[in-house]
């Protein structure tokens, strides 16, 4: 059989996949459940990329590296514009097939979990959640023992010449990234007199700032459409939301801004 477009993309197989729950079904559950599975095909081509990112870094290639984050930087912009488009579903029409998502909740996506890890916020909470022995499981039970972007960072500026720390080389890869003022220090040597390497300090902040943007968007779009419910994966909803506001992934790129 020669390739086609529809066999190429098994167009067949993935438009089969949205299955609204609800009875009718109810006309605005085909958006919640195409924008959801949009999401994960993104994290899923967001951790291809990052993955790449990291071996490029460890290869010293940094017009290669720049180049891949600007790609991620750009898919982020795609990810945080979307939720505009979830935006316009009202809290009425949610609740028309709310109940059927039972204790389903985004909350549960192992490919954010999987993001969050490979971007430095290791929380081993995140793994005990998923069932033993499944493949959610070992997936993030892999990504939790691995070094994350910033530990590749750290290495790709050990090599290029700067002095950082040596317990932050050996640190343990499963541990969140902590802020270090020894770092700060060779942070700040490095933007007043490398402008390659201060560049990529900068699309690293830009990571940063855009998955903050996304959390808050998210809060918001949870605000106007459920207030103050509870959400279905058993949270206080918004305001455990709120909780993860303000917490860079990255938070000496942050500190050194006040002594530059
Ligand atoms: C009507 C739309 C949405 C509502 C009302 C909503 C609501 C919520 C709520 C209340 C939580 C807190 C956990 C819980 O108790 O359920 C949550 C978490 C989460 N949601 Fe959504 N959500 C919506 C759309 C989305 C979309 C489109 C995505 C994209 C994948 C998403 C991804 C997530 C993620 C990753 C978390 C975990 C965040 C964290 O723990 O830091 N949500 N959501």
């Amino acid at each position: 059989m020669p390739v086609t477009y529809s066999s190429y993309l098994k167009l067949d197989q993935l438009l089969s996949l949205q299955q609204p729950l609800s009875d009718g079904p109810e006309h605005d559950e085909t958006l919640f459940i195409v924008i959801h599975q949009v999401y994960e095909l993104w994290f899923k081509e967001l951790l291809h990329e990052i993955d790449y990112l990291t071996t490029l870094l460890a290869r010293q290639d940094t017009p290669r590296a720049l180049h891949t984050l600007k790609r991620v930087l750009t898919i982020l912009k795609v990810v945080v514009a979307q939720i505009d488009v979830l935006e316009t579903m009202t809290p009425l029409e949610f609740l028309s097939f709310r109940e059927r998502l039972e204790s389903g909740s985004g909350f549960q996506s192992f490919q954010f979990r999987e993001l969050e890890f490979v971007l430095g916020a290791k929380h081993p909470a995140a793994v005990e959640r998923y069932p033993a022995g499944s493949e959610s499981r070992r997936r993030l039970e892999r990504r939790f023992a691995e070094p994350t972007l910033w530990d590749a960072f750290l290495r790709f500026i050990s090599v290029t010449g700067y002095a950082v720390p040596p317990e932050l080389l050996a640190r343990d890869v499963s541990a969140p990234v902590a802020s270090s003022p020894a770092l700060q220090a060779v942070l700040m040597d490095i933007y007043r007199r490398d402008p390659i390497v201060a560049s990529l300090c900068e699309r690293l902040v830009d990571l940063d700032e855009g998955f903050q943007e996304w959390r808050y968007r998210h809060v918001k779009m949870v605000q106007r459409t459920i207030g103050t419910k509870r959400g279905t994966g058993g949270s206080q909803g918004a305001a455990y939301l709120m909780t993860t506001l303000n917490q860079p992934f990255f938070p000496d790129l942050w500190a050194i801004r006040a002594e530059l």
